[in-house]
């Protein structure tokens, strides 16, 4: 066993705080990000995949096309813009040019991708809806698209008795994923179309939703699938899925700026504030699971048994970000900065999280739910989202810092603590 000199006890103890504080001013690099975006392409394959790249892609590189800018986007695309939004525009051509072959060259009522999903093929909506709106001119009818996919929704998918699209085309069966699938198109169908009942629409799936998965019994943690019984190869799912409480959080967020963008937004403050309310629900039943020794989050937010998901960490804490910026709720931030400076962590070889190539690690497989994976796309995006709704929140001074309190900042004192630690380390 080493044994150091007494008197290096405090500088290798400044040196801990001075390691800590650059732990607090962790950021990815340009090219980090850089190496995130390109596994992110490389990996989306499936349709949800698509839907949420795309996502990332305005929040992260096209903040003016996202609806978290909380405007009408603009049907022009700014010159300094277009390569940025180039790629969400592709994955809308790619799926419209190949709709109708994926679907048996049927007309009318369809999901732009055919899937066991009823579900994940519309999160491509938002990104055709753009290309529509944008007016790229190259003669493909992203419109009929999304006017189809619509109505594949509400025709062709079966519904609970009072009204909850199924996640599945299958059967009928409920997943927390679909919140981040089908109300952000229906809200943004709503809000391009200047609809106010598909707006509506978006809010009701999220209160019937909730309805069906919210577990009062654990503490309003919500759990992953309802209904449904195997006919379709998954069963339902009562556990509390940490990525589904994610998706779901996020999905209410993007409704709910989506409400606040339209011409509805004083007409729809009720609704808002039940969005506001249930995403806060979900932080207060899911942060007190967070595995305090990691800053992860068990795959299963209250299985301890089950392994640490870097994934629904990063998406959760992206929402707590915007729920600050949106509601001024700011409770959960240091939670959230927790998770984000742990993720975001380097060592002398690099991000502590990540694979040298700029893979998300440790991760649930996202073909397989209950299972550890590698390599995952909706991880990557999910990165980009927490980096980008950090960004916004540092850019609008980070306020709430301290989860709301009025006094103190953890980042100030850390850095007087570190550096009366080197004058100490150099006197001594
Ligand atoms: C994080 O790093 C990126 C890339 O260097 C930079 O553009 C951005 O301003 C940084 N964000 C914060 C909040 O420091
Ligand atoms: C287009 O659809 C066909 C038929 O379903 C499918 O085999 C092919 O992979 C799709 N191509 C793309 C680029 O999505
Ligand atoms: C769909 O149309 C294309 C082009 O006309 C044709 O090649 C293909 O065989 C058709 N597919 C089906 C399932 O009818
Ligand atoms: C498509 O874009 C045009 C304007 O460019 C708009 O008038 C129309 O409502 C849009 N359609 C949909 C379905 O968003
Ligand atoms: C709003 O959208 C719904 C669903 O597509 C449609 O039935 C209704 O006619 C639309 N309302 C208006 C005012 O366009
Ligand atoms: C359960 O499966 C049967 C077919 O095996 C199906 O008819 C029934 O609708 C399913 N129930 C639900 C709730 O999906
Ligand atoms: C840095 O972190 C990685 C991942 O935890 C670990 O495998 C590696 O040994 C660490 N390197 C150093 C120099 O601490």
């Amino acid at each position: 066993m080493v044994k150091f000199p007494t008197r290096l006890h405090p500088a290798l103890c400044a040196l801990g705080l001075l390691l800590q504080y650059f732990a607090f001013a962790q950021n990815l690099t340009d090219s980090q990000s850089s190496d995130v975006e390109t596994r992110l392409a490389e990996g989306a394959t499936h349709p949800w995949e698509l839907g949420t790249r795309a996502q990332a892609i305005l929040e992260h590189n096209v903040r003016a096309f996202s609806v978290f800018s909380l405007n009408i986007p603009s049907t022009s695309v700014p010159s300094d813009s277009s390569s940025a939004i180039a790629p969400v525009l592709s994955i809308a051509k790619g799926v419209v040019n190949n709709r109708t072959a994926s679907n048996g060259n049927i007309t009318g009522a369809q999901p732009l991708v055919a899937d066991d999903s009823a579900a994940d093929p519309a999160s491509i909506g938002p990104a055709v809806l753009l290309a529509n709106w944008t007016n790229l001119g190259d003669g493909v009818d992203y419109a009929g698209a999304a006017l189809d996919q619509l109505n594949f929704l509400y025709e062709k998918v079966p519904m609970t008795s009072d009204g909850a699209i199924s996640h599945r085309t299958g059967e009928l069966q409920l997943w927390s994923d679909f919140v981040y699938m089908v109300p952000p198109f229906l809200a943004y169908y709503g809000l391009l179309t200047n609809n106010q009942s598909l707006i509506t629409d978006a809010y009701t799936q999220i209160k019937l939703y909730r309805n069906y998965l919210r577990d009062t019994s654990s503490g309003n943690l919500w759990a992953h699938i309802a209904l449904g019984n195997n006919s379709n190869g998954v069963a339902n799912d009562p556990g509390h899925w940490s990525t589904g409480n994610a998706w779901a959080a996020a999905g209410m967020l993007r409704v709910l700026a989506t409400i606040q963008s339209s011409s509805f937004a004083s007409d729809m403050s009720s609704e808002q504030d039940d969005l506001a309310n249930w995403v806060f629900e979900i932080h207060a039943a899911m942060y007190p699971h967070l595995d305090t020794s990691s800053n992860l989050f068990f795959n299963y937010a209250d299985e301890m048994n089950t392994f640490l998901d870097a994934a629904s960490t990063a998406l959760l804490a992206s929402t707590v970000y915007r729920l600050s910026l949106l509601r001024s709720v700011h409770h959960y931030l240091p939670d959230a900065e927790k998770c984000r400076e742990t993720l975001f962590m380097s060592n002398s070889s690099g991000l502590v999280h990540f694979s040298s190539d700029g893979w998300l690690t440790p991760v649930v497989n996202p073909d397989y739910f209950s299972a550890e994976g590698s390599d995952s796309p909706e991880s990557q995006a999910f990165i980009l989202e927490l980096q980008a709704a950090w960004t916004d929140w540092v850019n609008d001074g980070s306020q709430g810092a301290n989860g709301g309190s009025k006094t103190g900042s953890l980042g100030g004192g850390t850095i007087i603590v570190a550096v009366l630690s080197v004058l100490w380390m150099l006197l001594f």
